[in-house]
């Protein structure tokens, strides 16, 4: 596993004073960052904390590579029922290693499909199930609350779909991926006898994908979950070390936090230049945007303090984007994901057309079209000063991904440190599901209907 992490466009000896990190800031705070990492730790050791044990549990890969190997061949789609951080880990790893949706080879049951429903829109979810078979459906509904609306509305429907072609053996069809002893949805998983896997209490939604709420679907659709999770426990005792050349995430948290409170980049681009990994982009967005946007810092002062993270596609948005990332605001950081060795060169063939435009290009490959593009597109960023970084996987396989992953969760936790704020929680998006609760009749939710209706009235 090689992961490299290149920040010396971040520097102000390449991108200026103004927006660059100058040595001295850095050497500064370098403390600060070791500060973190021991900060980090004793949440980890006290136990509130444990996306970082997750890989190391090998009686669950064990139980879940189990139960694949026993359902295997008699499903063509995984369904899975989920929001947020239960569907954006199992999407990343199913558009890594199957291929960006609407280019995956075709699907059989040597080599299921996964179906994600994570909207609640109608349409969608009709099309959804107009595309799957009940008969050759598994279907994976995962909620650690075991009570997110969203979900549980899908899931009746699902159910439902499932019952009129499978009636009682449903059941048998359906596994369950929630908090265990707690919960409507564990309530009726173990009511009607569905297979369960459990969330562990201290690992959080967006940190839960080498948990069973990626892992589950990752097998299920025939990727090597033992894999990923040598990746990502090769990458956390790395991101244990104290040494800023060896801890990429610390090292990127420090260079991520001195961008945005010293050099005032409220923004973080997201720019991985794979098709393969645009789903670890929105992955990791949500990472990063609902761990760090928070109001107030752990001592109690308010400090409305995040960065707002874009996912943008290299080089599709290179024709998209970039005119505004290079001309617009100096109020971004470009985060580059960038892959050695791509799983096919991609050859050009050679050409003789007599046109500018197309022979120079023949004999080439899209590899280095990509890489060339990728080069210059920070370049371009560096003669505007425009602070940029690039992480460079070897390639894009399981074992990378595990890794990948785990060093963006150990980074997100590094720099929540580093802002002094709880990263774990998410209160801001608890009113709006409250007032959903209360608008569609949830009991007990009633003072926020009533809430909801004082806003609509003050609005005339
Ligand atoms: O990261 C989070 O905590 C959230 O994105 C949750 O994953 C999301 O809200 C879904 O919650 P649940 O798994 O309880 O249905």
């Amino acid at each position: 596993m090689r992961i490299q992490f290149d920040d010396r466009n971040l520097m102000a000896e390449v991108v200026g004073d103004v927006h660059g990190i100058t040595r001295a800031e850095l050497k500064q705070h370098s403390s600060k960052a070791l500060e973190a990492l021991a900060g980090f730790k004793k949440i980890v050791e006290n136990g509130s904390i444990g996306f970082p044990h997750l890989p190391f549990q090998n009686a669950v890969a064990k139980d879940i590579l189990k139960y694949a190997d026993g359902v295997r061949g008699s499903y063509d789609t995984v369904c899975l029922v989920g929001i947020g951080g239960s569907a954006l880990g199992a999407w990343a790893l199913d558009c890594a290693i199957r291929g960006p949706h609407p280019v995956q080879g075709t699907f059989s049951k040597k080599h299921p499909r996964l179906v994600i429903l994570d909207n609640v829109d109608p349409v969608f979810t009709r099309l959804a199930l107009d595309s799957m078979d009940p008969k050759r459906t598994l279907v994976v509904v995962a909620t650690k609350s075991g009570s997110t609306a969203e979900t549980a509305a899908t899931f009746l429907i699902v159910r439902e779909w499932m019952k009129k072609k499978l009636g009682r053996k449903t059941s048998q069809r359906i596994v369950a991926i929630t908090t265990q002893d707690k919960g409507d949805l564990y309530e009726l998983a173990v009511r009607e006898s569905y297979r369960m896997f459990y969330i562990p209490t201290n690992v959080g939604g967006r940190f839960s994908v080498m948990s069973p709420v990626g892992m589950v679907p990752a097998a299920l659709i025939g990727i090597d979950i033992r894999k990923v999770f040598k990746g990502a426990a090769q990458m956390t005792h790395l991101c244990w070390q104290d040494d800023l050349k060896k801890n990429l995430a610390l090292r990127a948290a420090l260079v991520h936090w001195l961008s945005l409170v010293a050099n005032d980049k409220p923004i973080q681009v997201a720019f991985p230049y794979s098709n393969l990994l645009w789903g670890t982009a929105f992955w990791f967005r949500q990472l990063w945007a609902e761990s760090l946007g928070k109001s107030h810092q752990r001592s109690g002062e308010f400090v409305n303090i995040g960065q707002t993270p874009v996912a943008a596609l290299g080089v599709t948005d290179q024709h998209s984007q970039v005119q505004l990332y290079i001309e617009g605001p100096n109020d971004k950081l470009f985060t580059f994901w960038a892959v050695a060795k791509h799983r096919d060169s991609g050859k050009i063939p050679k050409s003789t057309l007599g046109l500018g435009s197309f022979d120079y290009l023949g004999g080439q490959t899209l590899e280095k079209l990509i890489d060339a593009e990728r080069r210059s597109t920070e370049a371009a960023l560096v003669e505007a000063s425009r602070p940029n970084c690039t992480f460079t996987l070897e390639r894009v396989d399981e074992e990378h991904l595990g890794a990948f992953f785990q060093l963006l969760e150990f980074e997100t936790a590094f720099m929540g440190e580093l802002l002094d704020i709880n990263a774990f929680d998410q209160a801001g998006v608890e009113l709006g599901k409250q007032f959903t609760y209360g608008l569609m009749g949830r009991p007990n939710f009633e003072v926020f209907a009533d809430r909801f209706n004082q806003y609509e009235k003050k609005r005339g």
